[in-house]
């Protein structure tokens, strides 16, 4: 089997620490999501994703697994497959796997390690597929790479309602970027949230398992190693708040008494109670995703969902 060729912009330590430092430095401290995905984070994501209150991953794999005949014909043979922030990689298999001979296919993902090990397997499972990884940071422009062989359209897979970690506006950035990428001719195949009973929102971000804590708080090991820091991992605490007004759920890590924490020689003092708001959970209707679509000329041709209307399925073109 050939190497597989990357194409390597991993942000390097110093955006890691600029971020984490005007992060911290603001008034109602934040972090950045995207720095959740070390090769641990990424590990710990994955479990989320087989967490019995995790609703998303299952829901929408049968989505996927129950219309995969429907997707094919509308994709049709020789598509190039771009993954923005490509995962463990079930979800890619089914669609892999369904699609009618797919020309090539294009993971783009921040964490190195895990996009080396999936991209490698993929090549391994699919000998007859073009596998041209990008390693980069998906909100940053790059420029996808031309595949040897021939192919007829570009299919932009964004599964995992990764679409709803971004604010409003980030989200239609995101789109308007896709559209790009795709071409006049392409698509864009994306995994949307629905929203629904707070309930079942708030036991997904805070599962009975603590994997979810886990994963937040694997933010701060991740800052103590890289960034020379000594967070107290003991002395915080994850919590995944509802937010109605806003439509999101909101993952923060909470201080549980006054400290100070030292990150590369920078003192930083935290209140006991005071959150460090780690990532955003957008969860859209129907009409809402539609209408943010169309904003950036952007047509929902079709939506698939399941019997709950849990989460949906949306395949995107542009605007005639
Ligand atoms: C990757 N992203 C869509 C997940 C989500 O549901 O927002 C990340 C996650 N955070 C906590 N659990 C899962």
């Amino acid at each position: 089997m050939e190497p597989i060729r990357l194409v390597d912009l991993e942000p390097d330590l110093g955006d890691f620490r600029a971020d984490v430092i005007a992060g911290l430095s603001k008034e109602r401290k934040t972090l950045p999501c995207k720095y959740l995905y070390d090769e641990l984070g990424s590990k710990i994501f994955d479990a989320i994703c087989e967490a019995p209150d995790y609703y998303p991953t299952r829901t929408e794999l049968r989505i996927m697994r129950d219309n995969m005949r429907e997707i094919a014909e509308l994709v049709g043979p020789q598509a190039v497959i771009i993954e923005p922030g490509s995962g463990s990689g079930l979800k890619t298999q089914v669609l892999l796997e369904g699609l009618e001979e797919p020309a090539a296919y294009v993971p783009v993902e921040i964490s190195r390690e895990h996009l080396i090990n999936s991209a490698n397997q993929i090549a391994a499972e699919h000998p007859e597929l073009e596998v041209l990884p990008v390693c980069a940071d998906f909100t940053q422009p790059y420029d996808a790479p031309e595949p040897t062989r021939e192919w007829r359209r570009r299919l932009v897979y964004f599964p995992g309602s990764t679409i709803g970690n971004f604010f409003r506006s980030g989200a239609a950035d995101f789109l308007g970027k896709a559209r790009k990428l795709m071409g006049e001719n392409g698509a864009i195949l994306i995994g949307v949230d629905l929203k629904k009973d707070p309930k079942l929102l708030k036991a997904a971000y805070n599962d009975s398992g603590g994997v979810t804590a886990d994963f937040n708080l694997n933010y701060l090991r991740r800052i103590n190693n890289e960034l020379d820091a000594d967070f107290d991992l003991d002395a915080f605490h994850h919590e995944g708040r509802h937010n109605e007004e806003e439509g999101r759920i909101e993952m923060h890590l909470v201080s549980d008494r006054d400290q100070s924490v030292t990150i590369g020689g920078e003192r930083f003092e935290f209140r006991k109670g005071e959150s460090i708001w780690t990532e955003s959970s957008h969860k859209y209707t129907l009409e809402g995703f539609a209408e943010l679509a169309s904003g950036v000329g952007l047509e929902v041709e079709l939506v698939w969902t399941d019997e709950r209307r849990m989460f949906s399925l949306q395949y995107l073109v542009a605007k005639a």
